[in-house]
């Protein structure tokens, strides 16, 4: 079983979007993943994804509206075996909360599976348009697709 977090700011926009996208790819890919997702802000605790998250996610068959928004915490460093962040402020705020060099070593800039070394980040889509929401979606599935078929090759050699 591997486990994966998926961690933005508020935790109603992009990260429960990559927790969708990536669920949806080990539900047909037949992989056993426990997905999860927080924010490192207390902004949006107890929220189900901002509407146009979940209309987005919708659009692309994926159903993201009963998940709930949570903050991260430093426990989240032993019950997760990879922690992608979005962006680099993202992967400051994470990374002040590692206890380890172990800790610091499981949190990844997400498009970095795509884009390596790069540091790009998934933009914030909160103060944008619906076109903010559909690119980040383009992004995070990419990333996802590369994640979901790194962990099957993982899981298929038994490490
Ligand atoms: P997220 O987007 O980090 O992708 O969930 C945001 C949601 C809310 C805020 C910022 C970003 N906010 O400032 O409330």
């Amino acid at each position: 079983m591997e486990t994966v977090l998926m961690v933005c700011l508020g935790n109603i926009c992009r990260s429960p979007l990559a927790e969708g996208i990536l669920r949806d790819k080990a539900e047909k890919l037949n992989l056993s993943i426990t997905i999860d997702s927080a924010g490192t802000s207390n902004y949006h605790i107890g929220e189900h994804p901002d509407k146009r998250t979940i209309a987005n996610a919708n659009k692309h068959g994926i159903d993201v509206s009963q998940l709930k928004a949570r903050q991260f915490t430093v426990a989240d460093f032993d019950k997760f075996d990879a922690i992608f962040v979005m962006d680099s402020s993202n992967y400051s705020d994470v990374i002040s909360l590692a206890r380890d060099e172990a800790d610091k070593m499981k949190v990844e800039m997400i498009l970095n599976r795509v884009y390596p070394n790069s540091n790009m980040a998934v933009p914030d889509p909160y103060f944008g348009g619906e076109q903010g929401f559909e690119n980040v979606f383009i992004l995070l599935e990419q990333a996802c697709e590369v994640i979901a078929k790194a962990i099957q090759i993982k899981l298929q050699q038994g490490v």
